[in-house]
């Protein structure tokens, strides 16, 4: 297959294949927190997000989600649908943490009655604003029925992952969501990892995501590597 440079980003490069519908997103070690103010890599992290969400992907496939996956084709390589990124994310809360426990004062690990959706400005140059519908509709970003579609998506999947995570014996605190246009659709982009999600163990209340990059607490590779052995002993 023939690659074409296309765009650098934080953790993942994209290149263009023959095929104007589609492209290939390679996943890289480097990481970086805090709008990119933190950098570093954690080791073999490029493949260990590739195969977890690729996992997942599939897995939400088969529940019905639309999303750009299409197949693994290398180690850290997935082959997915082209979207026009739609450029505001999508996060879900169920247990209080990270920015929410800041801005609201609810301490970290506090369970939320009800899943909790909040929209972020895709923008680095911001760093990423929390906005309403409003601003959404001010900012021309998406239509109010695309907003509908993407938060209504938004917990669908939550309540599949909190299921699925639940049967690995992890708790889905919170993850982010990006969608992107393909034609006339709809479809669930970007990746979903540690990167993206807070992951607890059940019983310890371990964290076994990126906050252990973001708060260098260490064992950063062996807690994506956790998360990675649980999918597949379960997909076994
Ligand atoms: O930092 P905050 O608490 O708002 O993050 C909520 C969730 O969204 C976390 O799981 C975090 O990893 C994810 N997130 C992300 N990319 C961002 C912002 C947040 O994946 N740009």
């Amino acid at each position: 297959m023939e690659k074409k440079f296309l765009y650098e980003g934080k953790a993942k490069i994209v290149y263009a294949t023959e095929n104007p519908d589609e492209v290939v997103v390679y996943y890289k070690d480097a990481a970086t927190a805090f709008d990119g103010k933190k950098k570093g890599e954690i080791e073999n992290k490029g493949y260990l997000n590739a195969q977890i969400s690729a996992y997942i992907f599939k897995y939400l496939e088969k529940q019905g989600i639309k999303t750009h996956f299409l197949e693994v084709v290398g180690e850290r390589e997935q082959r997915v649908k082209r979207l026009s990124i739609i450029p505001v994310e999508v996060v879900v809360r169920n247990i209080a943490a990270g920015s929410l426990s800041k801005r609201l004062g609810l301490p970290e690990g506090t369970d939320l009655p009800f899943p909790v959706v909040e929209l972020y400005y895709k923008n680095d140059e911001l760093g990423d604003p929390m906005i309403n519908h409003y601003h959404v509709q001010a900012l021309n970003l998406a239509t109010p029925e695309e907003i509908k579609y993407m938060e209504d998506t938004a917990l669908k999947v939550n309540s599949l992952l909190k299921e699925f995570f639940d049967s690995l014996n992890i708790l889905l605190v919170d993850f982010k969501l990006e969608f992107g246009r393909f034609h006339d659709q709809i479809l669930l982009g970007d990746e979903i990892s540690p990167d993206t999600c807070r992951f607890w163990d059940k019983d310890t209340r371990e964290k076994l995501d990126k906050d252990r990059f973001r708060r260098d607490l260490g064992g950063v590779s062996e807690a994506y590597t956790e998360i990675l052995k649980r999918i597949k002993e379960k997909a076994e």
